[in-house]
């Protein structure tokens, strides 16, 4: 599609949009809703509300402690067999557990131990600030002698390879990386940077969060060694919703967790007091699974991998790019700059538009005084509009609403009714 310069051409993608269909298994139901922030929290599927509710009244209600033996048990394994398909990776190398943040400290901590003698670690400056935290959390604990090195990025955007071939060597235990930067949307080519450590001899840490159910993720085929992501995004999980972890299975046997809890462990029910861990992915659990939330992420598993995530992204690509058309039209000359690159094959499932009034824009945007609709992206410093695109949901009049609704609020400078004092959650 060429053009989508008008509400006609909006509405004609639409009616002809082979994913239709999907939207209406998700629990939509306000017309005057647009909701573009499924890059933070996806919508609820509908089924979803059938199945926690048949987990919490039947298994837990009336089968009580029996459901860990008719299912709970390998409940983590079942739902990331399921992600594993998504994510290029085979059944037993992903687990699912506790946050992002605590997969990413197991894993970042198990790549420092077995490359004890090399001391450097390097992430970039686009990077999401908990990767960063616990990287310097991880230095402060395993001693002095590591150093960390973020790469920087010439406009905030996008990071060129030649950057991170400057620091890496064979000094670097671990790189770790965004496959896609939660501000602008920049995406790595996870290959030729999993080969570039590679040839150094350090180990890569890929976090998925904001590529996981939204582009092909290819680790298998990436040789990627680790990776993990969050389940609440385009995974819709719901608030909260347990992480992933992927382990190359080769690394299965050589990484340690430095968490060595019960469900880790070889046998947990034998209760014997000499650890010992799983075999294979399971050593990365720790305690026990939420199995509430585990069990509210399979119907949307289920409709991703129906929909295939090609067909997923192909639309994301299309709305991404049309969206961008609307703006170079619509709002660059109203002092709107686009925050995430042009290229739809360096870009994940959100665009970001920024503008000094961002802040109050996005205010303006979610009031429904304010042009009748109500419309939620989300707001990440200093300027960025954030605008997620997901293709199950998204509509292509979600967005030339949208963008209509961003012209008029700066035209009629709408967003002066609105405080810049900074809510709790942006
Ligand atoms: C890229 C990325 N990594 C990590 C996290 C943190 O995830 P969690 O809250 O599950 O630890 C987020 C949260 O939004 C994220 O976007």
């Amino acid at each position: 599609m060429q053009h989508i310069l008008t509400r006609e051409f909006a509405l004609e993608a639409d009616a002809n949009d082979p994913l239709k269909d999907y939207r209406t298994k998700f629990q939509l139901d306000d017309p005057h809703l647009i909701y573009l922030d499924g890059n933070s929290l996806g919508v609820l599927p509908r089924e979803t509300v059938g199945k926690v509710n048949h987990v919490v009244e039947y298994e837990w209600g009336q089968r009580l402690i029996r459901s860990w033996n008719e299912g709970w048990y390998h409940r983590a394994e079942e739902i990331a067999s399921k992600i594993a398909g998504i994510i290029g990776a085979r059944e037993d190398e992903v687990i699912v557990a506790d946050s992002t943040s605590v997969n990413f400290f197991k894993l970042a901590w198990a790549a420092l131990k077995i490359k004890g003698e090399r001391k450097g670690i390097l992430s970039d400056t686009l990077n999401f600030p908990s990767d960063i935290y616990l990287l310097q959390g991880l230095a402060d604990m395993v001693g002095s002698s590591h150093n960390i090195k973020l790469a920087e990025s010439d406009d905030g955007i996008g990071m060129n390879l030649s950057a991170l071939e400057k620091l890496v060597n064979e000094d670097t235990a671990l790189l770790t990386l965004s496959h896609v930067t939660f501000k602008s949307a920049f995406r790595y080519d996870m290959k030729q940077v999993t080969r570039l450590a590679h040839e150094k001899g350090a180990l890569v840490l890929w976090d998925l969060s904001h590529s996981v159910g939204a582009v092909p993720v290819k680790l298998n085929n990436c040789n990627a060694d680790m990776a993990v992501g969050c389940t609440y995004k385009y995974l819709n999980g719901g608030p909260g919703a347990p992480a992933f972890l992927y382990v190359r299975r080769d690394l299965q046997e050589k990484l340690q967790s430095p968490i060595w809890g019960w469900f880790g462990a070889d046998n947990p029910f034998a209760f014997g007091l000499q650890y010992a861990p799983a075999q294979g992915i399971r050593k990365f659990l720790a305690g026990t699974p939420p199995v509430l939330s585990l069990s509210a992420l399979d119907t949307s598993l289920d409709l991703i991998s129906s929909a295939g995530i090609d067909k997923i992204h192909s639309k994301s690509k299309d709305q991404g790019q049309c969206l961008i058309r609307l703006f170079y039209h619509f709002l660059k000359p109203l002092g709107y700059s686009l925050g995430s690159p042009k290229d739809p094959e360096m870009r994940g499932s959100h665009v970001s538009l920024r503008h000094k009034e961002g802040y109050r824009i996005c205010k303006a945007l979610i009031d429904p005084d304010i042009g009748g609709k109500t419309i939620i992206p989300d707001f990440r410093e200093p300027d960025n509009i954030r605008l997620g695109i997901t293709p199950l949901y998204t509509t292509y009049n979600d967005l030339y609403e949208t963008v209509m609704q961003l012209k008029a609020i700066v035209e009629g400078e709408w967003f002066k009714k609105f405080s810049d004092e900074r809510d709790m959650v942006t």
